[in-house]
């Protein structure tokens, strides 16, 4: 049984309006030519930057500070929403695939058994995104399963490719392909019936999120179910290399593909009696696919055909939906989130963002949970995204309606913690488009600025800070840090996001007198700002949450 009680900070008032910023995708680097950051007007961050020294500093926003495997491992909006929100770091997908896959006990869990009955009679069909960025998937990951799927009795093996171009370098897809290609080849090579049977970009094909716009999973259904596609190939490198050598083609936005065969039929549609794996371990951007592939009452799109597969996620992507009923992996069971702690204590919480991050935080900040905890006590508001674009056609995105609603919260007096994600360092970041994401920071700047005043009027405390760096490194380095040529001596643009540390700040005119940053702590991050809040709310974190950043000298 859980104590929900808080105790009472000695020190620190209860009652103050918070007003807490995720800004998405903004780190801290050098200030150059591709940092954007440093490029845009962004006068409100830097006023809180050039303010107090103790109340302004970098935590760490990547690798194992967020439960990624290794320092290697960017940051990204899912661990780090999921720290901010938590309050500890937990062993996150990748990790726990990587461990699964070591002890082998992934093949001894109920999801594989289940899956694997549809071995002998089926074909088992891996759906997922392509890469080694490891935010979402893994590609050694999947060598793995195939392998050991083939090694445990698959005998018809088809994969459905997402070409990614945006957790890694746009380009990277033709040897993420290749290196797939080999792979299967070997199983053929051993007697297994091994391809791929259709693909996409991730952004155009399957790998939509939040709901923002259904026909994206409905052009990955109609070539990975029914087989059905504008473009059809012999093979899946002819496929990539053909597709992107059309014009502005790239990774990300790749149209739907189905392989055929000689006769120019589908090599690998769903049907009844199949199995399927979906082999991305983060959530946000499988939940759709996953609904459509378990539920009976669907009524997004027309499936036109509703195979009876036996299905199963990489992980659970919903622990509150159960959704999918089925997995290889158990995920992180994130519980007692910070969210849940203040809505047992009384503390009043909007949260807002627009489609594209809604989820992130509501969803990935109470420990990948939809819902409410306390519907009397909390407000949710998703500002609807645009849809089929590229936000480098709209960086400013929603990010003033999304400063307005926070601004609206914080002066109803309604509410004692108002959160708002700020998108588009991140969204407009991961264009690669330099230009454009400059324009994105400086309109991410001007709603800090309309959430700080709110604050200022009604005597609260700020906290401003982000989830992972994106928009201030736009170019690959080498290791020295200078910008690395590709071999045709060009600039390689960086879509992704990046090891950056990220900012946080505090202040207002309700922060008490004595409070600063601690100086003691070693190399925090974003999971320490969860006790952080809790003291500005005027209660002591539970006791196995980081530590707070935050302590009060007397005045
Ligand atoms: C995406 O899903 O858009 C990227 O892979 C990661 O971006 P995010 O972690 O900022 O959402
Ligand atoms: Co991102």
């Amino acid at each position: 049984d859980v104590n929900w009680k808080l105790e009472d900070h000695p020190k620190l008032p209860k009652g103050k309006t918070i007003g807490l910023i995720v800004l998405d995708g903004w780190g801290e680097s050098e200030p150059d030519q591709y940092n954007c950051i440093h490029k845009a007007p962004t006068p409100a961050m830097d006023s809180l930057k050039n303010g107090r020294p103790d109340t302004w500093r970098l935590i760490k926003a990547h690798g194992t500070a967020v439960g990624l495997p290794s320092e290697d491992d960017m940051g990204n909006s899912e661990v780090g929403h999921n720290a901010l929100g938590a309050g500890r770091i937990y062993a996150q997908g990748a990790k726990l695939v990587d461990l699964a896959l070591e002890s082998g006990k992934i093949y001894e869990d109920e999801g594989f058994k289940y899956i694997s009955e549809a071995f002998e009679k089926g074909t088992v069909h891996l759906i997922g995104l392509l890469s080694d960025g490891g935010v979402h998937s893994r590609l050694d990951q999947v060598q793995l399963l195939l392998k050991g799927f083939a090694e445990r009795g698959a005998k018809r093996i088809r994969v459905h490719i997402l070409t990614d171009g945006r957790d890694v370098l746009d380009g990277s897809s033709v040897s993420f392909v290749e290196t797939l290609e080999s792979e299967l080849a070997e199983l053929r090579s051993k007697g297994v019936d091994a391809q791929v049977a259709s693909g996409g970009g991730r952004m155009y094909v399957t790998m939509d999120r939040y709901e923002n716009d259904w026909t994206v999973v409905k052009r990955g259904w109609d070539a990975q179910v029914l087989g059905e596609a504008p473009h059809k190939f012999k093979n899946a490198l002819e496929a990539v290399k053909k597709l992107r050598s059309e014009p502005k083609a790239n990774d990300q936005y790749l149209p739907p593909f189905v392989i055929v065969d000689d006769s120019g039929k589908a090599v690998g549609p769903i049907v009844d009696g199949d199995a399927v794996v979906t082999f991305n371990f983060r959530a946000d951007r499988m939940v759709m696919l996953a609904k459509a592939l378990e539920n009976e009452d669907f009524d997004k799109f027309d499936r036109v055909r509703f195979p009876k597969i036996r299905y199963a996620g990489m992980l659970q992507y919903d622990g509150e939906l159960k959704l999918p009923s089925h997995y290889l992996v158990s995920p992180p069971l994130i519980d007692r989130t910070s969210g849940e702690y203040l809505a047992h204590n009384g503390v009043r919480t909007f949260a807002c963002s627009e489609t594209v991050k809604f989820g992130h935080v509501t969803f990935f900040w109470n420990g990948n949970r939809s819902g409410y905890f306390n519907e009397k006590l909390e407000k949710y508001v998703e500002i609807p995204s645009d849809s089929g674009i590229s936000f480098n056609e709209q960086p400013k995105m929603k990010a003033l309606e999304i400063a307005e609603k926070a601004r609206d919260a914080i002066l109803s007096g309604n509410f004692d913690q108002v959160r708002v994600n700020l998108p588009n360092g991140d969204m407009v970041g991961h264009t690669g488009d330099l230009d454009a994401t400059v324009v994105a920071c400086e309109a991410a700047d001007v709603a800090v600025r309309m959430i700080l005043d709110a604050i200022e009027k009604v005597g609260g405390i700020y906290v401003v800070t982000a989830d992972h760096g994106n928009a201030e490194d736009m170019v690959k380095r080498d290791k020295a840090g200078k910008p690395a040529l590709d071999k045709e001596g060009k600039l390689q643009i960086l879509t992704s996001h990046t090891l950056k540390p990220v900012p946080i700040a505090i202040g207002g005119p309700g922060l008490s007198a004595g409070v600063r940053f601690r100086q003691d702590l070693d190399t925090p991050g974003l999971a320490n700002v969860a006790a952080t809040v809790m003291n500005l709310h005027g209660f002591v974190a539970p006791g196995d949450y980081e530590p707070s950043l935050i302590e009060v000298v007397d005045k």
